[in-house]
């Protein structure tokens, strides 16, 4: 995405990478956990898995994992198998499999995620829809494993909130209106998309671990409102590095979205005025957790979102 001028001399925390590899090293460990634990059949299991083992990001339960510990919560000293490390793992269970049903050719027909062929491209389309399935029955499986585990309210409402932001008035409904949508100049329907289809998966990481922490109030809010900035600011530089990023550093096809007739931020606005206004939409949700105290990780991880390459 526009190398030539996002990639400032801004210097990074140390503390920031070292982190994001222990909250993606927890996410891994939890997700080998839970496949360890679950009788698949080999079939299923593998394509599950492919998809799952690729690596990514991990950035779901990576936000998931900060929140919690900037409320004040304990990562290190719990058990492989705790409530916050099962909750994270599940938001990327369900993020696996809302990517393979998105790359299927009656969606966005991508051949290429995660640096390898999509998940269809090797197991077929009827076993990417079933591991897709499977994937996202393995999550709830999960957090009704967290709530008899923690039997708390605060539990049940963390799983709660993952499926409504996972599903119909989620998630879901944003993929649906991606693919009803056609290429327009509808501003607002942009911003619903967008907030919808990856918002609410971010969302679900940020405010399940305030629901278990059992934060309400102007603090919950504020983490509400942040999410939705969070969401928006990913989603715009998607697009943006649809045109401009690399496929090799993405691990995905790039230029697809115009060609398909996608309704993106860079299509609405072009390039230049997107980057503008996710440059915005980050200090915005910077500006939300400015009170939080150790907001130090998040911050950085909103400044490297909005110049990231991947
Ligand atoms: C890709 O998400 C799908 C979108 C919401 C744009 P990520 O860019 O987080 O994908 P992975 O998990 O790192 O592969
Ligand atoms: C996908 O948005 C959001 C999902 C819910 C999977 P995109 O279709 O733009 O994501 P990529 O670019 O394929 O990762
Ligand atoms: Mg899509
Ligand atoms: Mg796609
Ligand atoms: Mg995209």
């Amino acid at each position: 995405m526009r190398k030539y001028d996002r990639h400032t001399s801004r210097k990074m925390s140390n503390d920031f990478p070292v982190r994001l590899e222990f909250y993606k090293n927890i996410a891994n460990e939890t997700l080998d956990a839970i496949f360890e634990s679950k009788p698949i059949i080999p079939e299923l299991k593998q394509a599950m898995e492919y998809s799952v083992t690729l690596g990514g990001k991990r950035l779901r339960p990576a936000l998931c994992y900060s929140v919690w510990e900037m409320l004040g919560g304990d990562l290190k000293s719990t058990t492989a198998v705790s409530a916050i490390r099962l909750i994270g793992a599940a938001i990327e269970l369900i993020h696996t499999y809302s990517l393979i049903h998105d790359d299927l050719p009656c969606m966005d027909d991508d051949d290429f995620r995660r640096g390898k062929p999509s998940n269809h491209k090797v197991f077929g389309e009827a076993m990417a829809v079933l591991a897709g399935d499977a994937l996202l029955n393995l999550a709830y499986e999960v957090l009704f494993d967290v709530c008899r585990q923690e039997k708390t309210i605060q539990a049940i409402k963390a799983a709660q909130l993952i499926a409504a932001c996972a599903g119909s008035q989620g998630m879901v409904a944003g993929q649906a209106l991606d693919m009803s949508s056609k290429s327009s100049n509808d501003e607002e329907l942009l911003n619903t998309i967008h907030s919808l289809k990856t918002g609410m998966l971010f969302r679900a990481s940020i405010l399940s671990a305030a629901e278990l922490y059992g934060i309400s109030g102007e603090k919950y809010a504020e983490l509400d409102r942040f999410a939705h900035d969070f969401g928006l600011l990913f989603q715009i530089t998607d697009d943006l590095l649809d045109v401009c990023g690399s496929k090799e550093e993405l691990g995905k096809t790039t230029g697809k979205d115009e060609a398909a007739g996608k309704l993106t931020y860079a299509t609405v606005y072009g390039v230049n005025e997107a980057q503008v206004r996710a440059e915005s939409i980050a200090s915005s949700a910077k500006a939300h957790i400015s009170h939080f105290d150790n907001n130090d990780f998040l911050i950085e991880l909103v400044e490297q979102t909005l110049t990231r390459a991947k």
